[in-house]
C-alpha cells in the first residue's frame, strides 16, 4: 500500500494570493453576485460603489457587481443597471475605488430574458420561448 504524502494541502489555503487569468487576487474570497438594487436609471450610484468597497475594505481577494444588463429590455426593473457608454464613468469609479482598497471587481453581465419586467423597461421582453422552462 502507498502512503498518501501529507506535504501539499489538497485545498490551497483560501488567504493565499491566487492566479485568476491575468489577475492576481491577494487571496481566494470572492463575494458572489447578489442583486444590490442600489443603482439609479441604471448607473451606478454612490451606495453601490461604498457597498463593494465594504467588501474590498473587509479583505475579499474580489468583489462582483450583481446583473449588468446587457440590453434595456434585459432589465428586471428599470433602474437596474446596463452596460452602455453612460454607465462607464461610473463603473470606472467603482473599479478604481475598489482597486485601491487592494481587491478585484468583477461585474456579472446578463440579461433577465423571460423575466425581464417589459412594463417599467418600456420594452417588450425578449426570450426563446414565452416560458423559462422552454418548449415542451
Ligand atoms: C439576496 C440575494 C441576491 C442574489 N443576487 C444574485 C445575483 O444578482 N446574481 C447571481 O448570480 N446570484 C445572486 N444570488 C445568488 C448568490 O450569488 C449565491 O450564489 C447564492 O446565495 C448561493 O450561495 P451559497 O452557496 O454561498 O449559499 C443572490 C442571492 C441572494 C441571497
Amino acid at each position: 500500500m502507498t502512503a498518501i504524502s501529507t506535504d501539499k494541502p489538497a485545498v490551497p489555503d483560501v488567504l493565499a494570493p491566487a492566479q485568476l487569468g491575468p489577475l492576481r487576487l491577494r487571496n481566494r474570497v470572492i463575494k458572489a453576485a447578489t442583486y444590490e438594487g442600489l443603482s439609479h436609471r441604471s448607473r451606478v450610484t454612490r451606495d453601490l460603489v461604498d457597498f463593494h468597497v465594504g467588501y474590498a475594505k473587509g479583505g475579499v481577494g474580489m468583489t462582483t457587481v450583481a446583473y449588468c444588463a446587457v440590453a434595456p429590455e434585459g432589465r428586471t426593473d428599470r433602474h437596474q443597471l446596463q452596460w452602455t457608454d453612460e454607465a462607464m464613468p461610473g463603473l470606472r469609479h467603482l473599479t478604481d475605488a475598489v482597486h485601491a482598497e487592494g481587491a478585484a471587481v468583477s461585474a456579472q453581465l446578463g440579461h433577465a430574458g423571460p423575466v425581464a419586467n417589459p412594463k417599467a423597461n418600456g420594452f417588450p421582453a425578449l426570450a426563446p420561448a414565452s416560458t423559462s422552462t422552454g418548449p415542451r
